[in-house]
């Protein structure tokens, strides 16, 4: 943990299920989301902004459940500044140990604009709603929506009315990722210096990082007298993504001697989450990201590896064991048990039932006939991986026939509903020929959003891991597999996102992932 005594305290608020979460394409399951929203907890966020309630039932089914099993967070939920809004967000985040309301309107005259409020009607508006949050729960947030393009009296202005209605925390959000370090500092230091009623109340940057500067505003705030980060679990969010919640946290970790601040969270647990986060998200972490990226501790050069067997300090600024990466890891292989195998799970920060061990001990097991060493990145693969005997479509068996001489062929064998089908399709390369195979099975019209490869370790017999984003009439789904045959790779994830795009769409209507309202959308 980084809580060094008579340190100043930085709330780290984190997003991912809300701002992260919005972003196109990242929609999570209720029970992924309850599982991230679990580890969070775990990890020592001090507030877990669980969703937005009234976009959808299953929005606020997730918020309404993360709530009931918070252990130590606040749970907050997000409110347009409408009543109807923040009656339903108290509703969902009521039964949390520690409720919060965040509510919000856009100041900037881009963003007036479009409800097409004066200035003083929007002041009007932010008392009113402000206060009425206010009467429902003790913890209040607000923010301005687009503050970094506020006019300056103006932004000043609604910050006071907030506070006097009773906010707690004042959010001051860089929408568009416009802002540069110096500035977000000279906004915050200004605003507490000039607003009445500053000292009273927490304040919070909430940085997007369209120009790559999210990290570096949020920590120039904190240094003007900010007291809360808000950030997402890799950076997740719409666009370039949000701040990070990694980065920030090791940055003040690493350089606590320039910024001597504390914050409750176990850096231990960051690994772990970051790679829950990426799977249930479907967006992969670059390579070279700071912190969680697959390179952010391997030395490769020459120069570099020489320097680090004589004295690790000479490359490396923290241990990977502080973000919950094991230094040396010794690989399983086919002789390794079931209880080596939980051992490793438990290592990686995976706590698995016993029907869940049995499933993944198979499967390890046949991997492990055809890959000599199975690797810590293995494993987490195999974690990624895996359908359920339950699911709509499941894949019995392939054969694909590809090369120079003319179009791939592929012939699919799937078992629909319990019948056996197999069809056979020609395709421009084998993955092709495999997917047109699958859409004979199992005719549908959803579109390919995204499909990439990685390959897990090095050498020619690594696993490929497989991601596919699929998109039918708004509902969007994911599907990631791993295996040693790239193409089955591509199978399994194809077939694991149109197992999902089936059960969403069969609970639109009653729980819907897809919303409606989206946060942006004025009332
Ligand atoms: O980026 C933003 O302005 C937001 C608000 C809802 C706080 O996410
Ligand atoms: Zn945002």
């Amino acid at each position: 943990m980084t809580s060094l005594p008579d340190q100043d305290r930085v709330l780290i608020f984190d997003t991912t299920l809300r701002d992260g979460e919005q972003s196109p394409g990242a929609t999570m399951t209720h029970d992924e989301k309850l599982e991230i929203a679990e580890l969070l907890d775990d990890m020592g966020v001090d507030i877990i902004e669980a969703g937005f309630p009234i976009a959808s039932e299953g929005d606020f089914r997730a918020v309404k459940e993360i709530a009931d099993r918070s252990k130590n967070a606040m749970i907050c939920g997000l409110a347009r500044a409408n009543l109807k809004d923040i009656d339903r967000c108290a509703e969902a985040v009521r039964s949390a140990a520690k409720p919060r309301i965040h509510t919000f309107i856009g100041t900037s005259p881009l963003h007036r604009a479009i409800p097409n409020l004066t200035m003083d009607e929007m002041a009007d508006r932010i008392h009113e709603t402000v206060t009425h949050a206010r009467n429902l729960v003790d913890n209040v947030q607000w923010s301005p929506m687009d503050a970094t393009r506020t006019e300056w009296d103006y932004l000043c202005r609604v910050i006071e009315i907030a506070i006097k209605a009773g906010a707690t925390t004042i959010n001051i959000p860089d929408t568009v990722g416009y802002t540069a370090p110096r500035e977000s500092a000279d906004l915050i230091r200004r605003l507490i210096e000039t607003v009445p009623g500053a000292d009273d109340v927490v304040f919070a940057t909430h940085c997007h990082n369209d120009l790559g500067m999210a990290t570096a505003n949020s920590l120039a705030a904190i240094e003007a007298g900010a007291r809360q980060i808000e950030c997402t679990i890799n950076g997740l969010g719409e666009r370039a993504g949000n701040t990070a919640l990694e980065e920030v946290v090791m940055a003040m970790k690493v350089r606590n001697d320039i910024m001597p601040y504390a914050t409750g969270i176990d850096t231990r647990k960051i690994m772990h989450i970051s790679r829950r986060v990426a799977a249930v998200s479907g967006f992969n972490v670059q390579f070279n990201k700071a912190i969680v990226g697959k390179n952010a501790f391997a030395h490769e050069s020459g120069i570099h590896q020489d320097g680090m067997l004589k004295n690790k300090e000479t490359f490396e600024i923290m241990r990977p064991e502080d973000v919950g990466l094991s230094g040396t890891s010794l690989p399983l292989g086919k002789h390794s048990g079931r209880a080596a195998l939980r051992d490793k799970l438990n290592n990686l920060g995976y706590e698995i039932g016993d029907n869940q061990l049995k499933d993944l001990f198979v499967r390890f097991k046949e991997l492990a006939d055809r890959k000599k060493e199975v690797f810590d990145d293995d494993i987490v693969a195999l974690m990624r991986t895996g359908g359920d005997k339950d699911d709509h479509l499941q894949l019995v068996s392939m054969k694909v026939v590809c090369g120079t001489g003319g179009p791939a062929e592929a012939t699919v064998e799937m078992e629909v509903e319990g019948k056996d089908v197999t069809e056979v399709a020609e395709g421009d390369g084998p993955v092709d020929a495999t997917f047109k195979a699958i859409r004979k099975i199992h005719p549908n019209a959803a579109h390919l959003q995204l499909y990439q490869v990685h390959a897990v370790t090095e050498g020619t017999d690594a696993q490929a891991t497989v991601s596919v984003r699929l998109e039918e009439d708004g509902i969007i789904a994911t599907g990631d597999s791993a295996n040693t045959d790239t193409v089955v790779a591509s199978a399994m994830a194809y077939i694991g996102a149109l197992n999902r795009l089936i059960v969403r769409r069969s609970k639109m209507g009653e729980d819907a992932d897809t919303r409606e309202i989206s946060y942006k959308d004025v009332t």
